[in-house]
C-alpha cells in the first residue's frame, strides 16, 4: 500500500522521436560527424551511467556527495538566507533524484520539480521520493532543457533554488553554459543557483576517468550506436567502433568520440554515411574549470555573491550564487 499519491508529471517542449531522429541524422551527416550527448540516455544508457559514478577512477559524484556531507548543513543554510520566502527546489537533470533526496530535508522547500530528458528512468525514481515524503508537493518534468531552460509561470510561480549537480553544466560550451545559466537565473525568480563543477586537474586523473579499467565508459559511449539503431533505424554495428577519451588541454575540455575500427557505411531509411577507418563520430565535450573562470560565467549570467565548497583534494566544487 502507497500512502503517497502518483506524483504529476508533464512533458514540455519536448522533442518528438521524429524530431530527434531528424537531429542525430544532421549530426551523422557533418563533414565531421557530432551527435549530442543526450543521446547517451536512454534507460541502459541512464543505468550504465549510474555504474560509471561508482567507478574508482571516477571520482565526481563520489567528490559531490562528500561536499554535501561535510558542508550540507552550512550549504542548506545559507541557501535559505538568501532566498527569502518559500521557494521551490528545481532539479535539472533530477536522474535517480538521490542528490536532492539528500537534501529536502536540510533544504525544506515548498515543493521540488524534478526535471529530466530520461522519463522512464525519473518516473519510479520520484515516486519512491514521493513515498519518503508524502507531504512534499512534487512535480515530474520530462523536459529536453539544454535546447532552453524555462517554466511555464503555473508550474514554477515563486521564487525556486535551481539545483544542477554532478558538474553536467560541462557538457556545454562556455558560449551555451552562458546563455543555460542566465535561463536559470530568469526561472529562479529572486531565488537561488547551486551548481556542481569540475575542476581543471591532471591530464591522466582527467583521462582515466573517462577511459576506465573495466569499460564501463567504453560500453557507455557505444551504448549510443544502439540508441541510434531504434531511433533512426540504422544498421551500427558497435563491434566495429571504439572509444576514445582526450583532455584538450586548450579547450579544457574532455571529449569522447567513437572510432571507426575499419572502413565502414552506416545505412538507415533514406540516407547512409560512409567511415573510413579511424574517422570518428564526436559524442560529448565535458568541460573542467578553474574557480575564477566559473566565478566569472556566473557573473556574466547575472548571479551574484558566489561561494564555493570544494572536496579536501580540489578536484570538484559546489557553487551557491543568488
Ligand atoms: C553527466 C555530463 C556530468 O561529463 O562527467 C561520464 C557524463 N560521460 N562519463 C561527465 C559522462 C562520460 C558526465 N556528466
Amino acid at each position: 500500500m502507497s500512502a503517497a499519491p502518483p506524483v504529476q508529471y508533464h512533458a514540455l517542449g519536448r522533442s518528438s522521436p521524429g524530431e530527434l531522429a531528424a537531429q542525430a541524422r544532421e549530426g551523422l551527416l557533418r563533414p565531421a560527424a557530432q551527435v549530442s550527448p543526450k543521446f547517451f540516455y536512454d534507460a541502459l544508457g541512464s543505468r550504465l551511467f549510474e555504474a560509471i559514478t561508482e567507478l574508482d577512477e571516477y571520482g565526481l559524484t563520489r567528490a559531490e556527495g562528500a561536499i554535501f556531507e561535510a558542508h550540507g548543513r552550512t550549504i542548506a543554510h545559507e541557501a535559505r538566507s538568501r532566498i527569502a520566502s518559500t521557494f521551490d527546489l528545481v532539479d535539472l537533470g533530477a536522474g535517480d533524484c538521490a542528490k536532492a533526496g539528500r537534501l529536502i530535508p536540510l533544504l525544506q522547500p515548498a515543493r521540488y520539480l524534478a526535471l529530466d530528458i530520461a522519463t522512464e528512468h525519473l518516473r519510479p525514481a520520484l515516486q519512491r521520493l514521493q513515498e519518503a515524503h508524502p507531504e512534499l508537493p512534487m512535480i515530474g518534468i520530462g523536459t529536453d532543457f539544454s535546447e532552453r531552460l524555462a517554466l511555464p509561470r503555473t508550474l514554477c510561480p515563486g521564487p525556486a533554488l535551481v539545483f544542477y549537480p554532478g558538474s553536467s553544466i560541462g557538457n556545454f560550451d562556455p558560449e551555451a553554459a552562458l546563455r543555460l545559466l542566465a535561463q536559470a537565473r530568469e526561472l529562479a525568480g529572486g531565488g537561488a543557483l547551486l551548481i556542481g563543477v569540475d575542476l581543471v586537474k591532471d591530464r591522466a586523473e582527467l583521462e582515466a576517468a573517462y577511459d576506465d579499467a573495466l569499460g564501463v565508459t567504453a560500453a557507455f559511449n557505444l551504448n549510443l550506436l544502439r540508441h541510434l539503431n531504434r531511433l533512426l533505424g540504422s544498421d551500427f554495428d558497435p563491434r566495429q567502433w571504439r572509444h576514445l577519451a582526450r583532455f584538450d588541454a586548450a579547450r579544457s575540455r574532455i571529449e569522447m568520440h567513437l572510432l571507426a575500427r575499419e572502413d565502414l557505411t552506416v545505412r538507415w531509411p533514406g540516407g547512409q554515411r560512409h567511415f573510413a577507418a579511424g574517422e570518428g563520430i564526436h559524442t560529448e565535450n565535458s568541460y573542467k574549470w578553474t574557480l575564477p573562470d566559473f566565478a566569472a560565467l556566473l557573473c556574466d549570467a547575472g548571479w551574484r555573491r558566489p561561494r564555493h565548497w570544494c572536496d579536501p583534494a580540489r578536484g570538484f566544487a559546489v557553487v551557491l550564487a543568488s
